[in-house]
């Protein structure tokens, strides 16, 4: 059978990694982490007050390498529409997560307030969504709302859609919900 690979992207804080080692084991499949693929071999440009900034080209090389294992793979990270390349992935993940749980997650996390405003201005606007689709192409491409919902929810909903019992589905949006809540000063005023 052929082996599988699942991106599992979104912003920061939505669940992505709670999320693909849960996966990981029901699935036994091995987790590729982005994050740690650019760490690990030196794919760090330069360290910037917003985080880290990445050789995307040399990140590209080796996670190329990387997929080609003979194994079930998860990749899982935010960059992955700008490091990946659709051929041989099989779906992609994009989770989503409301911004006012977003808000609580990165006060648990002690991120600055701007880092936190842009983080959740992303979210709102859909930057991961929009850049995956744009990388990988609608067909692959399915939002999972982990608002609310257990990581072994999220998990079960990934798996049931990666195995086709379930539809991939798009069309979350948090700037209709913030506006109507009254809150677009909240997130997006300077
Ligand atoms: N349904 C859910 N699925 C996954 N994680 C959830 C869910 N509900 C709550 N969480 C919680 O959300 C928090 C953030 O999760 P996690 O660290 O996996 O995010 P992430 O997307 O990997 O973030 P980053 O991009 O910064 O690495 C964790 O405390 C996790 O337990
Ligand atoms: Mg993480």
């Amino acid at each position: 059978m052929k082996h599988f690979r699942l991106v599992i992207t979104g912003n920061p804080g939505v669940g992505k990694h709670t999320s693909a080692k849960i996966i990981a084991e029901k699935l036994d499949a091995e987790i590729i982490d982005i994050n740690k693929v650019a760490i690990g071999n030196n794919a760090i440009a330069k360290k910037t007050s917003k985080g880290l900034d990445v050789d995307t080209k040399k990140l590209s090389r080796l996670l190329a390498k990387a997929l080609a294992a003979k194994k079930d793979l998860i990749i899982v990270g935010h960059l992955a529409p700008y490091v990946l390349k659709p051929a041989g992935v099989d779906m992609v993940a994009v989770l989503r997560r409301s911004p006012y749980e977003l808000e609580k997650t990165f006060e648990k996390r002690k991120y600055t307030a701007e880092k936190s405003r842009e983080n959740m201005a992303s979210e709102i606007l859909g930057v991961s969504l929009y850049d995956s689709l744009k990388t990988f192409g609608k067909r692959k491409v399915a939002e999972f709302d982990t608002t609310g919902k257990t990581p072994e929810q999220t998990a079960g909903e990934i798996i049931s859609t990666l195995q086709k019992k379930s539809p991939k589905k798009t069309g979350i949006d948090w700037l209709a919900m913030v506006s109507e809540k009254g809150d677009m000063q909240k997130f997006f005023e300077y």
